[in-house]
């Protein structure tokens, strides 16, 4: 099969697929947190459903990519948010709307250059006025309302989807709370109140996760979807497909030591096949994968005994020890403290819909297991 590009081959993940065209095919009324571990496939899956999967007929997806930029202050948050339209020569954000909608609806050449789902463009002059104002976040939302509500006049629904939201929890945290609440507030009117655009938000950030799930304020407002890593059945399917694709033959024990290792990460599977071309020892290149996260393990075991912001080593090993036996644990299980430092340090994954915590990765599991 000819491959084109670096268009990548996708694989499965029908369960979640169907999920989302589902809540697509319904009125939107809640704001979907797509979450999951580190590199389980939540951008690439969401990626397939816009590219692939999407009736363009219907639908147009808005993608804002958080992690391509650096987010340092609200100015930051503002220009991910849109692509300027420099010839414009239009102030009124109203008017720009109207020929924009006119110009999504008909453009199919304009649509089909974004494979991804448009920026949403703005005009020059508007956007620089914004820049003047204290308050700049009231008129974005405004003309992104606008231009919501005119193309749902057209018939047409768009798509908002954000990935690494959490980016945006630095501004946050760097005094502009209300960034995030007002952004909040404003994805709820354009769900739940007004109903104009669907609206997904990946994150593999889980504290961001927790604490979006523990806020009242978003109870009934906020939906979530997990993309975990793959299953075992699955996992070993994916090999397959992965062999197939790559010309690699594997056999039933190369597919279970794979698994042993890597478990069912989308990322580390993939990886591990594309190094098997050029590297014929597989377990050669396992165990090179395991040396690393052994390593990382290692030195941060080694920083937290020279202490490291308070955190004790003694419950730093002692949680870690609970893995020993198990793969997955109640997050009461560890003192609120130690466990918010090993999500931090991407070492466990919290799922809060569960309240379970789990290692990131298999292979994080497996340096586990021999370290302690
Ligand atoms: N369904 C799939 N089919 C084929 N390859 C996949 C699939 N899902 C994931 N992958 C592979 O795993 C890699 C990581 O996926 P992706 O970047 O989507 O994960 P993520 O969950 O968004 O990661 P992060 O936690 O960094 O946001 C991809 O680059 C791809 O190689
Ligand atoms: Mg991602």
């Amino acid at each position: 099969m000819a491959k084109k590009g670096v268009i990548m081959k996708f694989f499965n993940r029908e369960k979640e697929i169907n999920e989302i065209l589902l809540i697509l095919e319904e009125e939107p009324n809640n704001i979907y947190f797509i979450y999951g571990p580190l590199n389980s496939g939540k951008s690439t899956l969401i990626r397939e459903v816009i590219t692939n999967r999407l009736d363009k007929s219907k639908y147009i997806p808005f993608f804002i990519d958080f992690r391509t930029r650096n987010i340092l202050n609200v100015d930051n948050f503002i220009e991910c948010l849109f692509e300027v339209d420099e010839k414009s020569k239009i102030d009124d954000f109203r008017e720009y709307a109207k020929s924009l909608a006119d110009l999504l609806v008909k453009g199919s050449e304009e649509i089909s250059k974004y494979y991804l789902g448009m920026p949403i463009k703005i005009p020059k002059p508007f956007f620089d006025r914004i820049f003047s104002k204290k308050d700049k976040s009231a008129d974005v939302y405004q003309y992104i309302e606008y231009l919501f509500a005119k193309l749902n006049e057209k018939g047409k629904r768009p798509i908002l989807i954000f990935d690494e939201l959490q980016m945006i929890k630095e501004i946050t945290l760097n005094g502009n709370r209300l960034l995030l609440w007002s952004l909040f507030q404003f994805l709820v009117a354009l769900t739940k109140v007004q109903h104009l655009c669907h609206v997904f938000c990946l994150s593999s950030d889980s504290l961001f996760i927790e604490y979006i799930y523990g806020k009242a304020e978003l109870k009934g407002r906020v939906d979530y979807i997990l993309v975990d890593d793959f299953d075992k059945e699955t996992a070993l399917k994916f090999m397959d497909f992965l062999a197939k694709e790559k010309n690699i033959n594997l056999t039933n024990e190369d597919k279970e030591l794979i698994y042993s290792y890597v478990g069912g990460k989308a990322k580390d599977i993939y990886d591990v096949i594309v190094k098997l071309k050029a590297v014929k020892d597989l377990k050669y290149i396992l165990e090179t994968k395991l040396r690393e996260e052994l390593n990382h393990l290692e030195e941060l075991l080694e920083n937290v005994e020279e202490d490291y912001e308070g955190i004790n080593y003694d419950d730093v090993l002692k949680a870690l020890k609970l893995f020993k036996d198990n793969y997955e644990l109640p997050k009461s299980k560890i003192k609120r403290k130690i466990r918010i430092f090993l999500i931090k340090e991407n070492i466990l994954f919290l799922n809060p819909q569960k309240g379970i915590l789990k290692p990131q990765s298999f292979l994080i599991w497996n340096a586990i297991k021999r370290l302690l």
